[in-house]
């Protein structure tokens, strides 16, 4: 006998656990189906959680060894990799733990397999002792996120050629470690590999890093992370990726024509990501793709098949796990008759480096390419009394306001905190603010978050410490 459920959810990453979580918290009996042994996703298991577990460490190790110039003598910082693996293991745990725990406590069936669909209705699944279980539902909604994308011809074997989950887990210092792409996850696990002590070099095929970001932000941010000993080969194009006994060697030409080649113990390769579909049988119910063969579905997440609604990475829009999470509950309430809705122009992004970066909105380049006028306001951290006191002058906070009614469509941050400091402009923007309102917003001194309100002065060129 096929167990039975109102609404099926495959995948336990962000979009699914929380797409179960509340579709039973309006009342529907949920089961959430997922292969890993461990809920969470790759957010939880081998991507946001363990790496900000490492760049944490990594970055407590970097200023332990350069506190003497600032006072503090320490005889001797020594790294046990072991056991700082042993750390971000235990975070891991302990969060995917949670979840289990959040599913059990909303009354969410978990099943633990690989699902594939039978029909539009039925979804087999292979249970861990290589049972199938047939399930039927009403409704299912598809969120089994995205994997690594990797080069023609190259293959991951986690030791030598890594993609992020083999970075995460990497059993000494590569004494020389080359990255492929320098997006969100080369720039991250970069820093964490070269505060541990790796030569660390970034091949990008751009004229520049992290494509997409307000370029002004992106400059800095290469001339910093330049500054902390990353290299950058900008406008450079792998050839090829071949595995020596005792390494790896990348063949690779510039934009000049001139061939580079890269010898290192270990290379990362951090193009992006791809939907995650391979094994669940889609062709079997004629579920229609987009061309870069995500699911395609409409503003209420629902597919070609009416009952059949996918979210998160395997849909449009960018690879966070926080869109996702905010997909899972608006297509909860949409299955509920609710208007669930995400609002797609305040999604922020944080890149969690050393100074972190994070932007919220419009760049200035897309404004431009939408031909709307805007005014900048600037604000260094080299005036912010807190950077100051704290060594962490880096960076600076820019915003960016519609020219005729203020109102603020865009903010870029790179600096400390800037992961923090990007939730009061989201909400700012949610709300509809000028920067006015920012600009009259009482803020705590002497705090970070002051550069965001002489910013919004700066808008109107007003800043009182620049
Ligand atoms: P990405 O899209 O951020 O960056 C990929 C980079 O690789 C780009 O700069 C691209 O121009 C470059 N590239 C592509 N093909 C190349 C080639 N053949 N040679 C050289 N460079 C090449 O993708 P990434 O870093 O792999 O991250 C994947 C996804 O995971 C992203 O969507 C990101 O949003 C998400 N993520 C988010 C994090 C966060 O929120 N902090 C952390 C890590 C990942």
């Amino acid at each position: 006998m096929s167990e039975k459920f109102e609404v099926v959810v495959i995948g336990g990453g962000p979009a699914g656990y929380v797409c179960s979580i509340r579709l039973s918290q309006l009342g529907y009996k949920t089961a959430c189906v997922d292969s890993r042994s461990t809920l969470g996703g790759t957010c939880l298991n081998v991507g946001c959680i363990p790496s900000k577990s490492l760049l944490n460490l990594s970055e407590k190790y970097h200023n332990a060894k350069n506190l003497s110039e600032k006072g503090i003598e320490i005889s001797s910082v020594k790294l046990n990799l072991d056991k700082m693996m042993q750390n971000k293991e235990k975070a891991v745990l302990n969060l995917t733990k949670g979840v289990e725990f959040l599913l059990k406590k909303n009354k969410v069936t978990h099943i633990k397999g690989l699902a594939s669909f039978k029909s539009n209705n039925k979804i087999s699944v292979i249970v861990e002792d290589k049972s199938e279980k047939i399930i039927e539902t009403n409704k299912i909604v598809i969120c089994t996120g995205s994997d690594s994308a990797t080069l023609p011809k190259v293959n991951f074997d986690e030791k030598f050629i890594l993609s992020s989950t083999g970075a995460l887990s990497l059993k000494s210092v590569p004494k020389k470690m080359v990255i492929i792409g320098g997006g969100y996850i080369g720039l991250e696990m970069g820093s964490v590999w070269s505060r541990l002590g790796s030569e660390v070099q970034v091949i990008e095929s751009l004229d520049h890093i992290t494509p997409g970001m307000d370029s002004e932000i992106s400059k800095e941010f290469k001339k910093i992370l330049e500054k902390q000993g990353i290299k950058f080969h900008l406008e450079t194009k792998v050839e090829s990726v071949i595995k020596k006994s005792d390494g790896v060697i990348i063949k690779s030409s510039n934009a000049k024509g001139k061939k580079l080649d890269f010898q290192c113990d270990a290379v990362l390769i951090a193009v992006g990501r791809k939907p995650n579909i391979k094994n669940l049988n889609l062709d079997n119910i004629g579920i229609q793709l987009d061309d870069k063969k995500r699911i395609k579905v409409n503003k209420k997440y629902e597919t070609n098949i009416k009952n059949i609604f996918a979210i998160g990475d395997v849909i449009q829009g960018p690879m966070l796990a926080h869109k996702a999470e905010d997909e899972g509950i608006a297509v909860a309430e949409i299955i509920a008759g609710q208007a669930g809705h995400v609002n797609y122009d305040v999604i922020p992004g944080v890149i969690y480096t050393s100074p972190e970066v994070a932007t919220v909105g419009k760049t200035e380049e897309e404004l431009k390419k939408n031909r709307i006028n805007y005014k900048i306001g600037k604000f260094s951290l080299i005036a912010n009394s807190r950077a100051k006191t704290i060594n962490e002058t880096d960076g600076f906070v820019k915003i960016l306001a519609d020219r005729d009614t203020d109102k603020v469509l865009g903010v870029h941050i790179i600096g400390s905190n800037a992961g923090e400091l990007i939730a009061e402009m989201a909400l700012a923007m949610e709300f509809g603010a000028s920067s006015e309102d920012i600009a009259r917003t009482c803020h705590a001194h002497p705090t970070f978050s002051e550069a965001l309100k002489e910013s919004a002065l700066a808008v109107d060129k007003r800043a009182i410490h620049s």
